[in-house]
């Protein structure tokens, strides 16, 4: 099958220091995908190489088919891929809809007809349009951010922890506007954690471990799998370290047992 994106071998790395290793998959046109892991994992950094921020020193990713290598980012995000970062980046002194309307800069005339779109699927921003950014609460903020990527009419939206540092009933209410865009057809990757909320919204899943995946899925298999409740309590490390420890006093005993 081939995807709407393609990620073949890729390895990113900063220095000497390798944060993404040979790793592989594909987002398929209208498929919403998580990728789960703990603090350090790669997450933001498999996101950055896909938008071109970073180089990916091995591998390829192509997007409707085409090698994507050669564009910068502006040219990504032409493309249709869009990036909500991991810090939101709005710009606090800006208005919500100046903001906004900077998510459509390649498509400035048609940024008013956006707009009306954006709200539309984002009411509470309508409401915020002529406030601060800087004055809303974090979880408007992810709203504002989310609405920003989705002025430039993307066809595969990237969202990079959504959830981080807001209070659960926010984070609710962020999810649902996730699930009604997954719902409205619109292609992602959901970058999470919160691998329970993640995985209920998601069709598939990935586990990131330390540069590469190590487990993957239809998400309600995944759901049931210990590695991801693993990553999900941020112990993805010593689950692997304890794991062979663990097997060692079973067969330690089955030996004692036996003899
Ligand atoms: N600019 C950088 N320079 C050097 N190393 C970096 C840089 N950015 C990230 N790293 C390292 O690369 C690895 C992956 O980092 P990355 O930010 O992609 O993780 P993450 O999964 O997004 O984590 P988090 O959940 O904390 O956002 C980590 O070991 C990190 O220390
Ligand atoms: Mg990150």
């Amino acid at each position: 099958m081939t995807g709407l994106l393609e990620v073949r071998g890729i390895t990113v790395a900063y220095g000497e220091a390798v944060a993404i290793e040979d790793l592989s998959f594909h987002v398929g046109q209208g498929e919403f995908v998580t990728i789960i892991g703990a603090n350090g994992a790669g997450k933001t950094t498999l996101l950055n190489a896909i938008m071109g921020v970073l180089p990916a020193r091995t591998g390829s990713i192509h997007f409707e088919g085409k090698d994507i290598a050669p564009l910068q980012v502006e040219e990504r995000v032409a493309a249709g891929i869009a990036l909500v970062p991991e810090r939101r980046e709005l710009f606090s002194e800006l208005s919500v809809e100046d903001n906004l309307r900077l998510g459509s800069y390649l498509r400035r005339n048609a940024a008013a007809e956006r707009l009306d779109q954006v709200y539309a699927i984002l009411p509470k921003l309508a409401e915020r349009r002529a406030q601060f950014a800087g004055t809303l609460s974090g979880g408007e903020q992810q709203m504002v951010a989310v609405g920003r990527a989705l002025m430039a009419q993307p066809r595969i939206l990237m969202l990079d922890e959504p959830s981080t540092g807001l209070a659960p009933k926010i984070i609710e209410e962020i999810f649902e506007a996730i699930g009604s865009l997954k719902k409205g057809g619109v292609t992602g990757i959901l970058v999470e954690q919160n691998a329970a909320l993640a995985l209920e919204i998601a069709d598939r899943g990935f586990v990131l471990e330390v540069g590469s995946f190590v487990a993957s899925g239809a998400a309600a298999e995944l759901r049931d799998d210990p590695r991801v409740t693993a990553a999900y309590l941020g112990t993805g490390d010593r689950y692997r370290e304890a794991a062979p420890a663990a097997s060692a006093i079973v067969e330690g005993k089955d030996h004692s047992n036996g003899s």
